[in-house]
């Protein structure tokens, strides 16, 4: 049974080191919005879309480029292809192991939200930005273009679904797939229509590097360390612009904006049960740990958890004990024990798994649905 899997798991990897090259492949100019495509040209590019495509074949070819014009201007979805696209979404999953990669897509696309802004789509959020070069390109998104191309050709496939509800319901099912709780969705999100319509940079959490002892602890790769460890440095070294003076007050004033609160940035840290994180692209982890050589998937990265692919509250654990080196503590996941009203709920969640689910589905939920407008306004679920 085992050897059985293990034939399974090499069979994908190869499909998958293409999609998730070692490097953060440098978006191409398919992702670009067109200008919108006369009509003819629009019928033609919509009646190619409904043949099911490779994302690598896509990429490659003229078609990759009419399709994304064309559903430059989707609005909100039907429930139906909704329905039908979870399903292909199931099956990805299943192939590909892309359970991470997606749900770090949801989330990144809702979490540029800004609470302060009052009008869409200038306020951010979960409204399908996410597939313009121009966002992709933001430090904080590197690898991110992978999870388009995944999802790109289930979009193609059903013309009617809005990018905006596509990312979440991937990221959604990615989750209860793992065996996480099943999340209270609404869909029928608007996408923007154009990259215009993309939030600056700099919306998401950042990690400032500190090199000095207290957080070079749980993170060892970093060419730098030995030596400005031999210096003895007693203040933190900043060698990223992007980042916090301290994880928690960081923390707290991108999830504040947002309008969530500690509870949900602790519940929500816990998604690290799943993936990895790779030098290659956000520059932390080690490039490969003995929980990740062997993939599923592209090999390589460190994982927080040990079964990086299964969704439990082992991530609350490893990053209260520390214990293993393979295994990843970024300084915003160490925070979570260090900060007096973060430690609360890291605690609760390290015991107590029933808690943390039915906690992570609530701000799951509340993520997703960041920032989004929806049409019909009330938005719709899909299983009653
Ligand atoms: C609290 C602030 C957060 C910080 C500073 C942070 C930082 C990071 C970093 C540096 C990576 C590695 C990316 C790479 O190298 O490929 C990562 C990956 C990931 N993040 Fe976060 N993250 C945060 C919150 C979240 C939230 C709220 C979620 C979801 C609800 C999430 C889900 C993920 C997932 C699933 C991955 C693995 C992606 C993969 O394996 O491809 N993160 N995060």
């Amino acid at each position: 049974m085992a050897a059985e899997r293990l034939a399974v798991l090499r069979a994908a990897a190869p499909a998958i080191s293409s999609q998730h090259g070692r490097r953060a492949a440098r978006p191409s100019s398919a992702f670009l919005p067109a200008a919108p495509l006369p009509r003819a040209a629009s019928l033609r590019a919509a009646s190619s879309r409904l043949l099911p495509q490779s994302a690598s074949a896509a990429a490659g070819s003229g078609r990759w480029v009419r399709c994304m014009a064309a559903t430059a201007a989707a609005t909100a979805s039907d429930a139906a292809e909704l329905k039908a696209a979870r399903e292909d979404v199931r099956e990805l999953l299943k192939t590909t192991f892309c359970h991470p990669i997606l749900v770090r897509l949801g989330w990144h696309d809702a979490g540029t939200y800004d609470k302060n802004i009052k009008e869409w789509p200038q306020r951010g959020g979960a409204n399908g930005s996410l597939r313009f070069e121009v966002e992709l390109k933001h430090g904080a998104n590197a690898g991110l273009v992978n999870a388009l191309k995944l999802v790109q050709p289930i979009k193609d496939k059903y013309p009617n679904i809005s990018y905006a509800d596509l990312f979440q319901l991937a990221s959604a099912t990615a989750i209860e797939e793992a065996g996480g709780p099943k999340i209270p969705m609404t869909y029928g999100r608007v996408d923007v229509t154009g990259p215009e319509q993309c939030p600056p940079e700099g919306k998401l959490p950042g990690i400032k590097r500190f090199f000095n002892r207290k957080y070079c602890t749980g993170i060892s790769f970093n060419p730098l360390k030995p030596m400005l460890a031999n210096l003895q440095l007693s203040f933190p070294v900043v060698c990223s612009d992007a980042g916090p003076t301290e994880p928690a007050d960081h923390l707290r004033k991108v999830f504040y904006r947002m309008g969530l609160d500690d509870k949900d940035i602790v519940v929500l840290s816990g998604a690290h049960t799943l993936g990895r994180s790779r030098p290659d692209r956000s520059g932390w982890g080690k490039p490969e740990t003995k929980y990740t050589k062997n993939g599923p998937g592209a090999p390589g990265g460190q994982s927080w958890t040990a079964e990086w692919l299964k969704f439990d509250n082992s991530y609350f654990k490893e990053i209260k004990e520390k214990r293993d080196q393979d295994l990843l503590v970024l300084p915003t996941d160490a925070a979570l024990f260090e900060d007096t009203a973060f430690k609360v709920y890291a605690e609760k969640y390290a015991e107590d798994q029933e808690a943390f689910f039915k906690d992570y589905a609530k701000s799951h939920a509340k993520l997703s649905n960041l920032g989004a407008k929806f049409s019909p306004p009330e938005g719709f679920t899909l299983d009653g």
